[in-house]
């Protein structure tokens, strides 16, 4: 059993996935802390299931390094195994990311490396693609560069709005998170050696 801490901005929908998984016997991960750079909305996911919540906000700090240091101590404190970055949208600090690393996941709304940043669905529209997905990553200290773990993709539909495709998106990356976790928890994927790549 891995213990995971999940860092949110928005409304979490993935994280309420991974609390439901936690609800199976065979799920090999729990959830010890989530954590968000606001009082995130999908705080209520975490309050549901008796979960701690912890805000972290970078304006409360004189520079972003004070704000990772900060972040790094409330997950380990936590007794963090892996972190999953669920619709976390900052840029985390190079210090943040080195004391977590591999151990440091995030799931983007694309086909990376195909639209990093934070408007993928909004981005893959405007370039016309016919096709799409999500991707669970490795965070390195770039923007959405790290490794690829796994990815699913779908088809555009022609006329569809960005609202439409983004929910559709979610749809397959509640499924593809709770299923990359898993894998992780049972090392069926190997993290340092993604990261080594
Ligand atoms: C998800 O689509 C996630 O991939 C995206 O934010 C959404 C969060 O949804 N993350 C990024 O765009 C990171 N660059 P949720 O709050 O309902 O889970």
């Amino acid at each position: 059993m891995i213990s995971l801490v999940v860092l949110i901005s928005g409304s979490g929908s993935n994280l309420r996935a991974l609390l439901e998984a936690t609800n199976r016997d065979d799920f090999p991960a729990k959830i010890v802390a989530v954590g968000a750079d606001n009082d995130a909305r999908g705080f209520e996911h975490a309050r549901a299931f008796g979960i701690p919540t912890f805000v972290m906000a970078p304006g409360d700090f004189s520079t972003r390094d004070e704000w990772g240091g900060a972040l790094l101590e409330q997950v380990r404190a936590a007794g963090a195994d892996l972190v999953v970055c669920a619709g976390f949208m900052r840029i985390l600090p190079a210090g943040f990311v080195q004391g977590l690393t591999p151990n440091l996941i995030n799931m983007h709304p694309a086909l990376l490396p195909l639209f990093p940043g934070a408007h993928a669905v909004r981005d893959a529209l405007a370039a016309g693609a016919t096709e799409t997905g999500a991707t669970v990553h490795v965070v390195d200290e770039g923007v959405d560069t790290g490794p690829v773990i796994r990815q699913v993709s779908l088809a555009i539909d022609p006329g569809e709005t960005e609202a439409q495709l983004h929910e559709r998106i979610k749809v397959l990356e509640r499924a593809l998170i709770v299923d990359t976790v898993s894998d992780i928890a049972h090392n069926l994927i190997d993290l340092k050696e993604l990261a080594r790549s």
